[in-house]
């Protein structure tokens, strides 16, 4: 073998090297991808936030629904309305923020005409925060998701512990308490 052959297959032979070299980097990004993947599905809580939704009601199912879930803050509006428009994206964001603390609602007080006489609904929106079936107050304070869902929070605090017992986890506590 003369000198220059044998610097060409050293040429070759590392070429072929750093090819395999640059394989296994790719691989490893290739792993990466497919754990950040994996990492993304794995937010079983987030995903379950992002579902709560606002609720709609009708004056088929207000009343039941306000007396069944303690706190409920519902958004009458009129699906015309500049301002009712503008709280809607709001409104609808903030719902996932309080989910488990409270619900948030809303009644189209433009075809509602029972729900809007029932609480003297002048004017869209008009947002009332309902305590297991009542209505507590009225919402006058900014628009916007953060202060909508600081409001409720700070609503629920003041209105006291959840007491409405929905489920048979909630009953055991008490049955504990009353025997002991
Ligand atoms: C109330 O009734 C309306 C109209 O049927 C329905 O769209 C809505 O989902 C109901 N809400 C609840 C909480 O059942």
């Amino acid at each position: 073998m003369s000198k220059p052959t044998s610097v060409l297959l050293l040429l070759i032979v590392l070429a072929a090297l750093s090819f395999h070299g640059g394989q296994s980097r790719s691989l490893t990004l290739n792993n990466i991808d497919i754990h950040e993947v994996g990492d993304e599905n794995e937010r079983p809580t987030e995903k379950k936030k992002e579902e709560a939704a606002v609720v709609v009601l009708t004056q088929n199912n207000f009343t039941e629904f306000v007396n069944q879930n303690k706190y409920v803050m519902v958004n009458f509006y009129a699906p015309w309305c500049y301002w009712s428009r503008r709280l809607a994206p709001e409104y609808e964001a903030a719902a996932p923020m309080v989910a488990g603390e409270a619900v948030l609602a809303k009644v189209d007080a433009s075809t509602e005409n029972r729900l809007s006489y029932r609480y003297k609904v002048n004017g869209y929106p008009t947002v009332i925060f309902f305590v297991g079936g009542v209505r507590k107050e009225d919402y006058y304070s900014e628009r916007t998701r953060g202060e909508i869902a600081k409001w409720v929070q700070k609503k629920v605090e003041e209105y006291g512990p959840r007491a409405t017992i929905t489920t048979e986890k909630e009953v055991e506590p008490v049955l504990v308490t009353a025997s002991a």
